[in-house]
């Protein structure tokens, strides 16, 4: 962590809030230099409880943090922009963790000349493992990203990538975990029917989840390899592999993840 730590307020601490909340106070970051806002009295308890940070208003957030992290979800932002847009002072950062929203949106509501930084993260987070994706919006210099990197660097693994290319993360990162886990849960059910009790199941593809993961994170080999070397010619994997494909498996991720990224832009649009 740099010399000076900054004191980051997360706007709007639910589920992704939270999880930036808990990732930053595990990597050390001050509890006095972290605050946190939401809508109920009974979240903003529990935030205080569970935390040890101070749990304030969104006007006092805006005022004594110097990065506004905004969590709230897209169809909330423009309300709260309402709120807070304009009494932002000079030279707050605001990350945006929304997705779908544009750095744009944020502009057109701060006052000129404030930086804005668009992020997009993933639920790992939980367990230090989140894939984060850092672009610079109007304003943001390579120091604004840098300190994006410090925040989100202890939840895992960072990526920086052109504005323009956010929805396409959003759709695969972003809701990535989700695809795995629906996985998961449909290849605990065929353990099922070939007659494994659940648990076993379950234990079965987890470990093999895990351990395809770290392979295909540390053996450097293309998927493509890795996969090979499981299909052996005229084997079990292979016949499963046919099935896939005449289920059309790939296809339907391509058209999946269409779908995902159309949504995206579709809550900007209703955003507004
Ligand atoms: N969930 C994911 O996997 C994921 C992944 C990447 C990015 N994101 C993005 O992260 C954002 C948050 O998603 P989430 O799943 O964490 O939603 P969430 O659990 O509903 O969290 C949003 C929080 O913002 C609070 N809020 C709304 N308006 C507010 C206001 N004006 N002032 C203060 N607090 C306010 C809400 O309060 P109440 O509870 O009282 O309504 C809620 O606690 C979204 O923009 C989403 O696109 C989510």
């Amino acid at each position: 962590m740099s010399a000076e730590v900054h004191t980051v307020a997360v706007i709007g601490a639910g589920k992704i809030g939270e999880l930036v909340l808990s990732g930053l106070l595990r990597s050390g970051w001050p509890a006095d230099r972290l605050l946190a806002t939401a809508r109920r009295p009974a979240r903003a308890e529990e935030l205080a409880a569970r935390y040890g940070v101070r749990v304030v208003d969104n006007l006092t957030a805006v005022d004594e943090a110097e990065v506004l992290a905004v969590a709230v979800k897209p169809q909330d932002a423009a309300a709260l922009l309402d709120e807070i847009g304009p009494k932002v002072p000079a030279g707050k950062l605001l990350v945006s963790l929304c997705a779908g929203l544009p750095s744009s949106f944020f502009s057109r509501r701060l006052p000129e000349g404030t930086p804005v930084v668009r992020v997009m993260t993933n639920t790992p987070a939980l367990v230090d493992q989140a894939m984060t994706a850092i672009s610079a919006g109007a304003h943001a210099t390579g120091e604004h990203l840098a300190l994006a990197e410090e925040m989100f660097k202890p939840l895992g693994a960072t990526i920086r990538v052109p504005e323009t290319q956010q929805d396409a993360v959003t759709a695969l990162s972003g809701s990535g975990p989700a695809y795995f886990y629906l996985l998961v849960e449909a290849m605990t059910d065929a353990g099922i029917l070939l007659g494994l009790p659940r648990q076993v199941a379950h234990d079965l593809i987890v470990q093999t989840a895990i351990g395809s993961a770290v392979m295909l994170r540390d053996s450097g080999e293309h998927p493509v390899k890795l996969r090979e070397a499981v299909t052996s010619p005229a084997g079990t994997t292979i016949s499963a592999i046919r099935e896939l494909e005449n289920h059309g498996v790939r296809a339907a991720l391509l058209a999946a993840l269409e779908a995902a990224r159309d949504r995206a832009r579709e809550l900007a649009t209703q955003a507004e």
